[in-house]
């Protein structure tokens, strides 16, 4: 599959896949691939950082690793384990049969017949459609000591298992880190990345997203729903909704068969874009005719 040649390759490629990328985002994207530098993707939730890593793999037919973060995430799980279990029934089988060879039989048990390799490793591994796309998804729900593994992982692409030897990517892959910022990530990886911010969408934008992923959806009524959204996120708000949310919601009026946005068809669905009960309390009674009337009034012009 072939590089993207300049940034409107890259915003062009992503939409073949149903992605809507902006300039500032493609740029660090067009960016992050000619120089080979990971791309790391802060953001709001829901807003699209996961899905660009899926967009972009698709997009260059390469393989997507996705190695998903989690409080208590350690090197080992991200990188290998050796397969306990066949390790035992290998070593049962040998004592039956009688093969008791210690020494071979110890170096049997640490060969890649029993190795399980986690996504760092698969992603250092050669890959037919070329290097893969690793995503390191929602980095800040580890801890410190995992980001320091990863630091020094990041920068030589190589993983050493102590019975196997050094294992080093023949091609780097693609890194995409993303993050939703619940805590800082460290100066020392974030200064070995590309650093993009990955904000709510504009009203076009997000409309543009809309008849991408729900295209079903009548202009009317597609552009009701942005503007409610979009009014909806000026509001104080515990939980903002994402372009995810939108998409649901839209989801949601299909179904119900909704032709335009009522006050009542509002109330109705807002489980769909507000998943917090205070949030939910807020916009109770006249609130979101008020938000509607208001949403409606800043629609531009069609
Ligand atoms: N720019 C976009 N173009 C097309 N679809 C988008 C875009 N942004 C978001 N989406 C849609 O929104 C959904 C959620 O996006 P995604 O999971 O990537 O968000 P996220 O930023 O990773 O959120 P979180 O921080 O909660 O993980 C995707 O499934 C996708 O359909
Ligand atoms: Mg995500």
């Amino acid at each position: 599959m072939r590089q993207p040649g300049d940034i409107g390759d890259v915003q062009q490629m992503l939409s073949q896949q149903g992605y809507v990328c902006g300039r500032a985002l493609a740029t660090a994207l067009f960016l992050s691939l000619r120089l080979g530098r990971p791309l790391f993707l802060e953001g709001e939730a829901g807003t699209g950082k996961t899905e660009i890593a899926k967009a972009i793999a698709a997009a260059l037919g390469r393989r997507l690793i996705r190695l998903q973060c989690y409080e208590g995430l350690d090197a080992s799980t991200a990188v290998y384990e050796w397969n306990f279990a066949a390790q035992m029934i290998a070593l049962r089988a040998a004592e039956a049969g009688g093969r008791a060879d210690n020494d071979a039989l110890t170096q049997h048990l640490f060969t890649e017949q029993f190795l399980i390799e986690r996504p760092l490793l698969q992603a250092m591994r050669p890959q037919p459609g070329g290097a893969p796309v690793l995503l390191i998804d929602e980095m800040d729900r580890t801890d410190a000591p995992f980001e320091a593994f990863l630091l020094e992982a990041l920068s030589d692409f190589q993983v050493t298992i102590p019975e196997l030897g050094t294992i080093k990517a023949p091609e780097p892959p693609i890194v995409i880190l993303t993050s939703n910022r619940t805590r800082e990530v460290h100066d020392a990886l974030k200064r070995r990345c590309l650093y993009a911010w990955v904000d709510y969408p504009d009203f076009e934008r997000e409309a543009e997203i809309l008849s991408a992923r729900a295209p079903e959806l009548s202009r009317t009524l597609s552009r009701e729903v942005v503007a409610f959204v979009q009014a909806l996120r000026t509001e104080d708000l515990f939980k903002k909704p994402g372009v995810a949310e939108t998409i649901d919601w839209a989801k949601c009026l299909l179904a119900l068969d909704a032709v335009t946005l009522s006050p009542q068809v509002v109330a109705d669905t807002l489980g769909a874009l507000l998943k917090y009960q205070d949030d939910i309390a807020k916009m109770q009674g006249s609130e979101a005719a008020r938000i509607l009337d208001q949403a409606r009034a800043a629609l531009p012009p069609a």
